[in-house]
Order: structure tokens, then C-alpha cells, then sequence
């Protein structure tokens, strides 16, 4: 039975936590599938907010299991420190699972996160300094610590001796930094985080699978978004992981041919946050007035996310690396007060005008815009398509013939029931 990705089309914080929230309520599972707590995603329920690094976004109902698949990297003290926030919030976590194939965060990793970023200098990129690259990075070494590593201490100190004897080269070596004391991290990684860990531990495939052979819905969480993807993004300005569609079948264990819903995200706008090139950004009073209504302050960094007008190339590009089935729109509500809003319809290279997005070199093209006029109006109230002004609508219009996919879900607003299905004219 069907299995359903939510997946960013910008440069994320798009919203995807919110509509995964929203659709988990049709669902037996929710698995996040790559990145790491470098993600914040927001609900907003009765009035209370959760921000989310690790945790799937489904938590908040009791009839689904949360999972954190094989692709995802974990730093144990996050994950314990956001299921003891949601306990003491008074949310339910026990049924959370955890992949033991999931690699590990270690200390050095976030230490040397931020040890590259300062070696880059005005070439730096910009990361969330939670050790993401680095995690991945010994992965694809295959020197990387699993959590299933957790439960040998024996195999556990064999590993991080291995790993170390690089590490320690490159801490004392190339960054004049002390070297890690393998013990120290062996003490906090066994005896600290072992014993709250361990238990999550489950074999997160088989209850996927399980699940679809009974019929029921699966829902697959991205985090990051296509242009910070690996392979598809603006690279290096990107992360460590696949976000793609296609990273949700290796990052959580499924094949294509059982996913037939796949959702993009996309703001009515974009926004981006740390280095990399942005044809649409805006540096003008309407970037503030992006910012301000928009709250657009990184959930966990707090860093201010740059601002600028929607982008269709970018998205038609990511309706086609992700096969989106649909595109569901947020913050809407933030163009309210303009007099105009702009589409990107095309960039100009030199003479060329292009439809689709070019392999390199983004800095060099120039956006061409589609003006259209603004609504003028608060529609945060708004939960009915024909209560949308005309203008909103011929907004959303646009949009859906620009990137060639139907726009369904529209969010209106941050909390969970401030959205309008367009295929639903009453709900
Ligand atoms: P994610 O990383 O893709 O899950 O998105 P984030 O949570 O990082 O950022 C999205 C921000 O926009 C959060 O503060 C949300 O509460 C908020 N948000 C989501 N949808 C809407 C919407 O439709 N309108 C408004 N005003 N805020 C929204
Ligand atoms: P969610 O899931 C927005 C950005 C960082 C940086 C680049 C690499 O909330 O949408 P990293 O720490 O991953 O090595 O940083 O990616 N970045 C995000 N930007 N939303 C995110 O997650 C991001 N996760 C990473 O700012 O530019
Ligand atoms: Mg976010």
C-alpha cells in the first residue's frame, strides 16, 4: 500500500514539518530518512509550538510510529534531549524507533564542523556547525560509528580507536587542536547515552514494510530540501545527504515502485540560509518585510534567512529530480500586505533565456519576472478556497501552471489547521 514523501523544493525550511504533521494523522508510520539535527521543523498545535530536530514530525499522534531510518545521522545527546523536552511537554515518545544502522554524531564531529568552516574563510559554507558533514563523511570512509555500536562497548572502543588514529592526525596535525581522549567519549557514548539509546533500537525496515503489507500508510519526513541535496543541489553550498526523493527509498529501506505520492514543498516565496548562490534573492525593503512577517530566523541557529521572490525554475527542476506528484504551498499569508508579487519564470544567461535550471554556474543568471498584483488582504483566517481573494487565487494559479504539478495543500498560517485544501471546497 501507498507510501507518501514530503520533500523541501527550495532551500528548505519550506515547512515540511507542518504538513507532515498534518498528513501523519492518515498514517501508521512516519520515518525521517537523512540529514540530522542540522533540520528544525515547526508544528504549531493547540496553540503550543514544537520545534524538531531528530524526531519525526508524526510524534504528536499516538496511533503512529515515529521512526529515525538507517540514513539519518544522530548525535545521541540531541536525540535525548528532544525526547526528554517532548516528555516533559507531555507528548507521548515511547513507540519511537531508531535504525541501528543509523550513523552516529560524535563530539569530534561537530568539532571539526566547525574547525573546516573556519579553514574555508570567505569560502566557508555557511553549515549548522552539528557535525552533519563530517558524520557523513566517515560513513562514506567507512570508519563511521553506528548506533548498533552501542551495544558492544568492547567493538564500540575498537571502532573509535580506529577512527581516532586519523582524527587525532587531523586535530593536532592540521588544526593545532588537542587530541580526543577516546575514553572520555567512550564514557559519555556507553554509559550516558547506551542505556537511553539501546532501547529505541528496532528493525525500522521490517516495521515499514510491515506496514504497507497490511495495507496501511507510510509517510517518509525529508529534512533539507532538493537544492541542498548532495547531487542536486548548489554544490558545495548544500549539505551531506540525499534529500531527494530518491533519498528517502535508500535512507529509510524501500523502492520506488512503493511510493505513489510524492509532495514538494515549497514556500510562496524562498528563503536560504548560510553561503550559496540565490538568482531571486532581495535585498530591498521587501527582504525585511519577508523577514518580519515571515519570521524568517533559523529554528535552532536562530541565523536570519535570506529572503527573495518564488522561483519556478527551481521548482519545475525539483517537480522533475523528485517526481512530485504535487506541490504543497506555504506561507502564503506572508504576501499579504504587498501592493505586487513576483514569479521567476526564467533566467537569463548572456542571450539565452532559460526554462530549465542549468547545470552551473546559478550566480551568473538573471531571474526575468511575471509581476502579478497582491491581495491586500489578512487570509490567515482562511481555511475555504472560495473565501480566497481573486487575486491569492490567480497567485496560486500561476504557481500551479508555472510548475506543472497540481498545488493541493496551501498554508495559510503556522498552526496545523490553518491551511486550505484546493481539492476540498469545504472541509
Ligand atoms: P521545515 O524545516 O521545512 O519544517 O520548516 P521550518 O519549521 O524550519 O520553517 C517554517 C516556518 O514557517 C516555521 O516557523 C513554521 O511554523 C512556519 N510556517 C509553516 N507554514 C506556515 C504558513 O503557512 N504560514 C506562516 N505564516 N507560517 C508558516
Ligand atoms: P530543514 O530540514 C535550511 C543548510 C545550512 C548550510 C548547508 C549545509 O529545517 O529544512 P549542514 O549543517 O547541513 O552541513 O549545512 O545546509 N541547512 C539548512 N537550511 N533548513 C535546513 O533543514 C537545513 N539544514 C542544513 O544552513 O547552508
Ligand atoms: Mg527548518
Amino acid at each position: 500500500m501507498p507510501a507518501t514523501i514530503v520533500v523541501g523544493t527550495q532551500w528548505g525550511d519550506e515547512g515540511k514539518g507542518r504538513f507532515t504533521d498534518l498528513l501523519a494523522k492518515e498514517m501508521s508510520v512516519v520515518v525521517r530518512y537523512q540529514g540530522g539535527h542540522n533540520a528544525g521543523h515547526t508544528l504549531v498545535v493547540d496553540g503550543q509550538t514544537f520545534a524538531l530536530q531528530l524526531v519525526p514530525s508524526g510524534v504528536l499522534y499516538d496511533s503512529i510510529t515515529p521512526v529515525i531510518g538507517n540514513g539519518v545521522v544522530v548525535d545521541p545527546r540531541v536525540l535525548i534531549a528532544e525526547i526528554d523536552m517532548l516528555t516533559a511537554r507531555g507528548v507521548d515518545t515511547s513507540r519511537l524507533m531508531i535504525s541501528g544502522n543509523a550513523h552516529l554524531i560524535m563530539p569530534y564531529h561537530t568539532e571539526l564542523d566547525a574547525l573546516h568552516e573556519r579553514h574555508l574563510g570567505d569560502a566557508k559554507l555557511g553549515t549548522t556547525k552539528r557535525g552533519i558533514g563530517p558524520a557523513y563523511a566517515d560513513k562514506a570512509m567507512r570508519v563511521g560509528l553506528r548506533v548498533q555500536d552501542l551495544a558492544d562497548p568492547k567493538l564500540f572502543r575498537q571502532k573509535l580507536a580506529v577512527v581516532l588514529s586519523h582524527t587525532n592526525e587531523v586535530l593536532t596535525k592540521v588544526f593545532d587542536r588537542p587530541a580526543v581522549d577516546a575514553e572520555a567519549v567512550a564514557a559519555e557514548y556507553l554509559d550516558e547515552c547506551a542505556p537511553r539509546v539501546l532501547p529505541l533500537i528496532g528493525d525500522t525496515v521490517g516495521v515499514l514494510h510491515d506496514a504497507l503489507e497490511m495495507g496501511e500508510n507510510v509517510l517518509l519526513e525529508g529534512a533539507q530540501a532538493t537544492f541542498l541535496d548532495l547531487d542536486h543541489g548548489t554544490y558545495p553550498f548544500v549539505t551531506s545527504s540525499n534529500p531527494v526523493a530518491g533519498g528517502a527509498c535508500v535512507g529509510a529501506g524501500i523502492g520506488p515502485r512503493q511510493i505513489n505520492r510524492v509532495i514538494g514543498v515549497a514556500k510562496a516565496y524562498v528563503t536560504r540560509v548560510g553561503s550559496g548562490p540565490f538568482p531571486t534573492e532581495l535585498f530591498d525593503s521587501t527582504a525585511d518585510h519577508l523577514v518580519d512577517v515571515g519570521k524568517e530566523y533559523g529554528v535552532n541557529t536562530r541565523r536570519r534567512r535570506r529572503p527573495g521572490w518564488f522561483d519556478a525554475v527551481m521548482v519545475r527542476h525539483a517537480v522533475r529530480v523528485n517526481s512530485l506528484s504535487e506541490v504543497a504551498i506555504t506561507k502564503l499569508d506572508v504576501l499579504d500586505a504587498l501592493d505586487a508579487v513576483r514569479v521567476c519564470v526564467a533566467y537569463q544567461v548572456g542571450d539565452q533565456r532559460l526554462v530549465n535550471l542549468p547545470q552551473s554556474r546559478l550566480d551568473t543568471v538573471q531571474p526575468i519576472y511575471v509581476e502579478l498584483p497582491g491581495w491586500k488582504t489578512d487570509i490567515s483566517g482562511v481555511t475555504k478556497l472560495g473565501e480566497l481573494p481573486a487575486a491569492a487565487v490567480e497567485y496560486l494559479d500561476f504557481l500551479e501552471d508555472q510548475i506543472g504539478v497540481p498545488i493541493r495543500l496551501v498554508g495559510v498560517g503556522a498552526a496545523r489547521e490553518q491551511y486550505l485544501d484546493r481539492l476540498e471546497e469545504d472541509r
